[in-house]
């Protein structure tokens, strides 16, 4: 199963490219599902039709599922809501409700992933294409696997034990609530998926991540630092399609003939951060771009004869390699100054690595857990974390 996520600032044609690309895929007899995990619903007004709380099949080969959170919150989350809701009530504060709780951030996410870990396992499609929120919370989704897999691993042992010890010796007296066992095995199992989405996320052989751009300096300023955060995530992001270009007619439009000087110097730009990912999109179009038929055109302008399940780069952006009696943890890190990374070693198997406001946790192989940092350098986009081996005299 492939996994293919657009993403790109507000507006700029995810929706559209999303529903453009999983129609084509279904037409090439790819077992499709479009996927959005945007609470504003939109990809039924991009089709044209209304789309209900659960998969809807719209045509041979390709199916449809818009998040509805609030239903997913009622319908697989209810132990955990449950039990966050009566802690509430007993530190004073009132229950929160399945809707309260579905406004927690990266909820449709979460629960997005969780259907992509569940379609993998029961080999239901053969192309997941997964329109998202603007960058922003998409970014957040990106970065949750490794975060929170930390917290889980580290944290939730020490509370269990905490829990446990407080049943068996204050039992009633505490006034807090104690997780039952129904509320410690959901959230074992909400870890369970999250490795497994992880595995999914990370191989560049199955899923990739695609950046919509507008030939605009500042939809392209935040899509190259969308790009360089992605890259510190480590997903692969091998394809970034440029959609609403002017057509070359407008330079003889007295009207247009200054926005397309600009977009040509933009276009310029482009190029020079992101090629050879560049996919020359969808102009800009003069009627709504909404329903079927459009939606096809768009495909035709986007991938023309071509296959949008093609794996276009299976670069992974982290690599860990051995030179000499060094080990070497490889990131790539597109337009990143050295002055704004900062590397700290959380704990031996641990490496944190800050750029600008994102922050990564990179697992160390086992091999590097007793290895000292040893430098840190830039070498063209990739920044390359040098350890040195300790070896232990065991004499
Ligand atoms: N190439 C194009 N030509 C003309 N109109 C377009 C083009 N691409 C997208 N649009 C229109 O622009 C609007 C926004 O597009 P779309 O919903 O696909 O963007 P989005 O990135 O998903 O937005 P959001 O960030 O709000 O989710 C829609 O009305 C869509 O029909
Ligand atoms: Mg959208």
């Amino acid at each position: 199963m492939r996994l293919i996520i657009y993403t790109g600032k507000g507006g700029v044609g995810k929706t559209s490219t999303s529903a453009a690309t999983a129609f084509r895929l279904a037409e090439l007899g790819y077992r499709t599902i479009l996927m959005s995990t945007d609470s504003a619903h939109s990809l039924g007004d991009s089709l044209d039709m209304k789309l209900g709380n659960s998969i809807t099949h719209v045509r041979e080969n390709l199916d449809v599922l818009e998040i509805d959170i609030i239903y997913e919150m009622r319908n697989k989350w209810s132990d955990i809501q449950n039990y966050v809701s009566a802690f509430m009530l007993s530190q004073g504060m009132g229950e929160i409700s399945a809707e309260e709780m579905a406004i927690l951030p990266g909820m449709e996410m979460i629960s997005a992933l969780f259907y992509v870990n569940q379609f993998d396992e029961q080999g239901t499609y053969d192309v997941v294409v997964m329109d998202t929120a603007p960058t922003g919370e998409t970014l957040r989704l990106m970065s949750f696997p490794d975060v929170t897999n930390w917290y889980l691993d580290r944290g939730f042992p020490v509370i269990r034990r905490l829990m446990k010890i407080a049943k068996a010796t204050v039992g009633k007296i505490m006034d807090m609530p104690l997780p039952s066992d129904e509320v410690m095995e959901s959230i074992e199992d909400i870890k369970d998926n999250m490795s497994r989405v992880k595995v999914i996320l990370e191989d560049p052989t199955r899923t990739t991540v695609r950046l919509v751009v507008n030939p605009e300096k500042m939809v392209i300023r935040e899509t190259m630092r969308a790009y360089t955060y992605l890259s510190l995530y480590n997903k692969n992001v091998e394809a970034l399609i440029v959609n609403r270009i002017l057509p070359p007619e407008a330079s003889e439009s007295e009207f247009l003939r200054e926005r397309f000087a600009e977009q040509e110097e933009n276009m310029a730009l482009i190029h020079s951060a992101f090629d050879p990912m560049v996919i020359k999109g969808c102009p800009m179009m003069r009627t709504e771009l909404r329903g079927e038929e459009k939606l096809r055109e768009m495909a035709r302008l986007i991938y023309g004869d071509g296959d949008p399940a093609a794996v276009y780069s299976e670069a992974s952006p982290m690599r860990f390699v051995t030179s000499g009696d060094h080990d070497i943890v490889e990131i790539r890190m597109p337009f990143v100054d050295s002055k704004e990374v900062e590397l700290f070693r959380l704990d031996r198997s641990t490496l944190m690595v800050h750029v600008g406001s994102q922050k990564i946790n990179v697992q160390l192989p086992d091999v590097m857990m007793d290895s000292e940092i040893d430098g840190a350098e830039f070498k063209g986009d990739k920044l390359l974390i040098k350890f040195r081996r300790v070896y232990y005299d065991h004499r």
